[in-house]
């Protein structure tokens, strides 16, 4: 057995930027379950938001979160980001990080759907996720340990502590463990995330007791790439806001009479517009032949698109929409600490309630940037226990039906809990995912065989997000129900909040 005094899973930005800030004072480990360049933030390309131009205003940066978050945001959550933004943002550049600048050096900012205003830093065009979480790799270069290629695939706890993990290779215990393992993107068969992005950070710390919510929340983003029918890689919203347009393959404009934003309108109106015109039999292609000097903005989708033989230079880029960012996860408060004493997350995996039910366009690396200082200073000010690890509580192994495949798993979230639901659909996969036993999955030991656990945490996650989806009636950002199409008061700042205890209670009851 291993100690250390913080363990961090993942190794996207808020796992990296927890590191930095702790690493002079605490022994970090970092694990990642696949490489440590696989992570959603490596592949943002968009930017991050922040309201630093001198004729923004943070109350303005504010506004826009709570319009997109269709109100369902957590108002104190908000407010940090978007003011200790741009303090976040200045100790970034502090730091030795590049954003992009004019011929004057003067930052430029971009437009992203539903801002009103240009206030999207980037990096390399394109390439910001990636070079913000190179820069952080350098800073933190001998100063933590990265375990790379150790998934951890369970949290330990006693005495209602959590106390450490446990990994394929070795168990370890710290005072704190720190989740930053991103999003749940591949549950669906259309996603803009990494590989690894399967939602196990969330089944763990749901098995381990601590509470989830909002997540029926789920953005899909309207822009894949979409070559052979498969969603190939991300085209940014930027590209939207330096003009593109979406059209079908027979002219017309896809946005024309559906918002006033048009093709800047927020990601889920777009998305399900999108869906529409592809029922309809129709393909959708972006119109990119207006912007001037495509290759060198956006270097990278220029080279995704060449890698799949898509010719930019005629301006039409098929797309698809994708599953893109979970705005619910684990419950945390606005210093990370989850209802798990022992237990932090941030980042995708958590939930402040920041982004409400929809986020808006580049406030996740901000979100990173901003939640990862409070988490690190809260577990330097803190004095926290270490308990002793006791024996595992958990059952041994009893997978009594034969397990789907992943595929099968997006096949069932792609059609049944997409980008519009009803009633019928989300009951029929709820039944689906219950054939599984989800009430052993959540209590059995860990799974050690990687394609199996996978599965089984995906199945958890898929189940937490159908049931919760039925849960809510009404329609609110990115959760669309055709049988409940608007928005209903009762349910404002409501939030669906699960537990494992309640969860094994109701199974108990039957
Ligand atoms: C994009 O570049 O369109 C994605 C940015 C984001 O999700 O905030």
């Amino acid at each position: 057995m291993r100690e250390a005094d913080v363990i961090i899973v993942g190794s996207g930005l808020a796992a990296l930027m927890v590191a930095y800030h702790l690493c002079e004072h605490k022994n970090v480990i970092i694990f990642t379950k696949s490489k440590k360049e696989t992570s959603n933030s490596w592949l943002a390309q968009g930017g991050v938001a922040a309201a630093i131009h001198p004729d923004d205003h943070w109350l303005s940066h504010y506004t826009d979160t709570m319009i997109a978050g269709c109100e369902h945001n957590d108002e104190e959550a908000v407010r940090i980001l978007v003011q200790e933004g741009r303090e976040a943002i200045q100790q970034f550049i502090n730091l030795g990080f590049s954003f992009d600048v004019d011929e004057h050096g003067q930052l430029l900012f971009g437009q992203e759907g539903a801002h009103r205003m240009r206030r999207i830093l980037h990096a390399g065009g394109d390439a910001t996720g990636k070079n913000m979480v190179s820069f952080l790799f350098e800073k933190l270069s001998n100063r933590v340990t990265f375990i790379e290629n150790d998934p951890v695939i369970d949290l330990l706890v006693s005495d209602g502590r959590c106390v450490g993990v446990q990994t394929k290779n070795g168990t370890y215990t710290a005072s704190a463990i720190v989740i930053a393992t991103g999003g749940i993107g591949q549950l669906y068969a259309f996603t803009s995330n990494a590989e690894t992005a399967t939602g196990d950070g969330i089944a763990m710390a749901y098995r381990a007791g601590a509470a989830v919510a909002d997540m029926e929340f789920v953005q899909f983003h309207p822009t894949m790439l979409y070559v052979d029918g498969k969603a190939v890689g991300l085209i940014s919203e930027a590209v939207r806001g330096e003009g593109a347009m979406l059209v079908t393959d027979d002219g017309r404009r896809v946005m024309d009479g559906v918002h006033p934003q048009k093709d800047l309108a927020p990601r889920d109106v777009v998305s399900r517009a999108i869906e529409r015109e592809m029922k309809n039999g129709h393909f959708v292609f972006l119109d990119v032949s207006m912007i001037p000097h495509f290759s060198s903005r956006f270097p990278t989708i220029t080279s995704l698109c060449e890698r799949y033989q898509i010719d930019w230079r005629n301006g039409l880029l098929p797309v698809v929409p994708g599953a893109h960012f979970l705005m619910g996860g684990i419950v945390v408060n606005v210093d990370g600490e989850t209802t798990l004493p022992g237990l932090y997350a941030v980042g995708e995996a958590a939930c402040t309630g920041v982004h409400g039910a929809n986020r808006l366009a580049s406030n996740s690396l901000l979100e990173a940037l901003v939640f990862s200082r409070r988490v690190a200073f809260q577990l330097l000010n803190k004095t926290e226990q270490r308990l002793t690890l006791k024996k595992s509580e958990r059952k041994e192994n009893n997978v009594r039906v034969a397990l789907p495949t992943k595929e099968d798993i997006q096949r069932m979230m792609t059609q049944y809990v997409g980008i519009v639901r009803e009633y019928d659909q989300l009951f029929y996969a709820k039944q689906w995912f219950e054939q599984y036993s989800i009430d052993e999955l959540v209590n059995m030991a860990p799974e050690h065989d990687d394609e199996k656990r996978t599965i089984i945490y995906m199945l958890i996650v898929g189940w937490l997000m159908t049931t919760s989806a039925l849960q809510r009636r009404e329609s609110r950002g990115a959760h669309y129900r055709s049988d409940e199409p608007f928005e209903r008061t009762y349910w404002e700042k409501r939030r669906i909040v699960r537990t494992k205890e309640e969860h094994l209670m109701k199974e108990g009851s039957r």
